[in-house]
């Protein structure tokens, strides 16, 4: 390419972390190139993981609701049946219909898309395979690796994405096994784990530590999470390491071993999915050819202002640090361009909301109770079940509690963990206020419109600073 065809910025993905950044760096009137191999925008987050998965979470809990939750409501329903097909479609139009709107806010902010395999053959330059056949290069005078994540396979029992599936295959079976262990008890397993169950499955999660929920969820909310989803159908096996498989048989058999102080066993199931993390995907970049280093865990290792060892390039998203969430690639993504464009940008990772989309939905931002423990940060605690709230009580929908832990001396927030209806939503509440350094009083002081299950949000932030009033 010549220097005239020099873009500003080339981005390498077209996940969350890369579409936002080159609609971003449209408005501000840069020149960009994105490249993505995938077929369609959006990365992991539109096409296989947070778009399709809700879809599935919100459709199989009215299956669920409808069946086993009408009736003493005095809704009595006819015959039930469950249209798998069409239930899977349904998912795909809401994915469809996304990854479109993404591909016409890249093209009416004036962004490039090239559909193809990026690799680096110089600091500056990156040849594009293309999809369709053939091949081009694109010269960038800054570069965003914004390659995203794959799931970590299991050692030892080669994942075939029939019976032994990742989260790709969880969104798509054509048929609802009678059982499924889930292997790991974090976000993607219990998201998984609900929607099979809901649908008739009996789903075994085999878990490694002492509590569901992976990093970062509070403890007390992760027993109480269990024990409603326990009574849900699902059974759990903690402190248990699966050690290896086998598919050659009927079923598909796992050896269990105690973790620590758990069972050895053997389970069998028709399928197992592998959920025990994901890993940064690098694969095919080309990395070797500019001699950048990756990190123990296989992400680009990057500085404050998103910059690798080659200063012009940046790196954001799940193949970098920090958790993989699409709103923390999001929020990179913008701080990015901005650093390139005015040289200052700006995330707060000590507030990046994380949901777990199960029934009732699980939300927390800020710091949980067994860290502030651990790290020796004194802290008060305060709480509201929604047994106690008059919204939730209308709804017949009363399990879950919102808790707060504050600093004792300034009363300023430290972290807020919801498990209960619509904590999902309820944690935009929190994380504002955790942004905006408030106080459990502030909270406290600001009227909430009733009956609102918010309310419950309120009362646990009296809670911790002076009295509740409803308990
Ligand atoms: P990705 O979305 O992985 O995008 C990277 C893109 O780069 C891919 O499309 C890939 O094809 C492309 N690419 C890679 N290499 C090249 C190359 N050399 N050339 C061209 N293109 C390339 N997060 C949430 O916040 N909320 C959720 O509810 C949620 N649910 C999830 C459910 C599941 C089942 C899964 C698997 C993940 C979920 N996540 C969720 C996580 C979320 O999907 C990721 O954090 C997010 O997608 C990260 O965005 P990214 O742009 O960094 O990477
Ligand atoms: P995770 O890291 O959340 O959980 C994996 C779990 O597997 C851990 O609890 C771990 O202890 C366990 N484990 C590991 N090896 C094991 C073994 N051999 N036997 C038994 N248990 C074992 O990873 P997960 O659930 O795969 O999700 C990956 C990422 O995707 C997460 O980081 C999450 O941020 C993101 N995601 C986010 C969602 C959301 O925001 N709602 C939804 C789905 C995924």
């Amino acid at each position: 390419a010549s220097a005239s065809e020099e873009k500003d910025i080339v981005i390498i993905g077209g996940g969350v972390a890369g579409y936002v950044a080159a609609i971003k760096a449209g408005q501000e009137g840069m020149k960009v190139t994105c490249i993505e191999k995938r077929g369609t925008l959006g990365g992991t987050c539109l096409n296989v993981g947070c778009i399709p998965s809700k879809s599935l979470l919100n459709n199989s809990h009215l299956y669920h609701q409808i069946l086993h939750d009408s009736k003493h409501r005095g809704i009595e329903v006819g015959e039930v049946k469950l249209n798998l097909a069409t239930f899977m479609k349904a998912k795909d139009s809401a994915v469809t219909s996304l990854t479109k709107g993404v591909e016409y806010l890249l093209k009416k902010n004036g962004v490039e898309y090239l559909k193809g395999e990026g690799s680096f053959a110089s600091e500056n330059d990156i040849k594009v395979s293309l999809n369709d056949g053939g091949e081009t290069t694109v010269r960038g005078k800054n570069i965003i690796i914004a390659t995203g994540s794959e799931a970590t396979p299991f050692p030892g029992l080669e994942i075939d994405e029939k019976r032994v599936i990742t989260s790709t295959s969880a969104i798509a079976l054509e048929k609802i096994p009678e059982t499924m262990v889930v292997i790991g008890g974090g976000i993607i397993g219990l998201e998984m784990a609900s929607v099979w169950s809901r649908l008739g499955t009996k789903v075994t999660v085999v878990e490694f530590l002492d509590q569901i929920g992976g990093p970062g969820m509070d403890t007390e909310i992760a027993k109480a999470t269990q024990k409603i989803l326990k009574k849900q159908g699902m059974d759990f096996k903690l402190k248990t390491k699966v050690v290896s498989g086998d598919k050659s048989g009927d079923k598909v058999k796992l050896e269990v071993d105690a973790a620590q102080g758990g069972k050895s066993e053997t389970m069998s199931a028709d399928v197992v999915l592998v959920a025990i993390g994901r890993r940064p995907y690098t694969k095919g970049l080309g990395l070797e050819n500019i001699g950048m280093e990756l990190d123990e865990r296989g992400r680009v290792i990057i500085d404050s202002e998103y910059r690798t060892k080659v200063p012009h390039i940046r790196c954001i998203g799940d193949v970098t640090f920090g958790p993989m969430l699409a709103h923390k690639a999001e929020e990179e993504a913008v701080a990015v361009v901005e650093h390139i464009k005015k040289g200052f940008g700006h995330v707060n990772y000590g507030c990046i909301p994380s949901v777990m989309y199960t029934y009732p939905e699980v939300a927390w931002v800020g710091q949980n109770e067994q860290d502030l423990k651990s790290k020796k940060i004194p802290y008060r605690t305060g709480s509201f079940p929604f047994s106690a709230n008059s919204r939730a009580k209308t709804n017949l929908d009363t399990e879950g509690l919102v808790k707060m832990l504050a600093d004792p001396e300034t009363d300023r927030l430290l972290g807020v963990h919801i498990i209960g209806p619509n904590a999902g939503e309820m944690i935009a509440e929190g994380t504002l206020a955790l942004e905006y350094g408030a106080s459990t009083e502030d909270i406290a002081r600001t009227c909430h419109a009733h009956p609102t299950l918010a309310e419950a949000f309120k009362e646990a932030a009296m809670a911790t600073n002076a009295k509740a009033i409803h308990i």
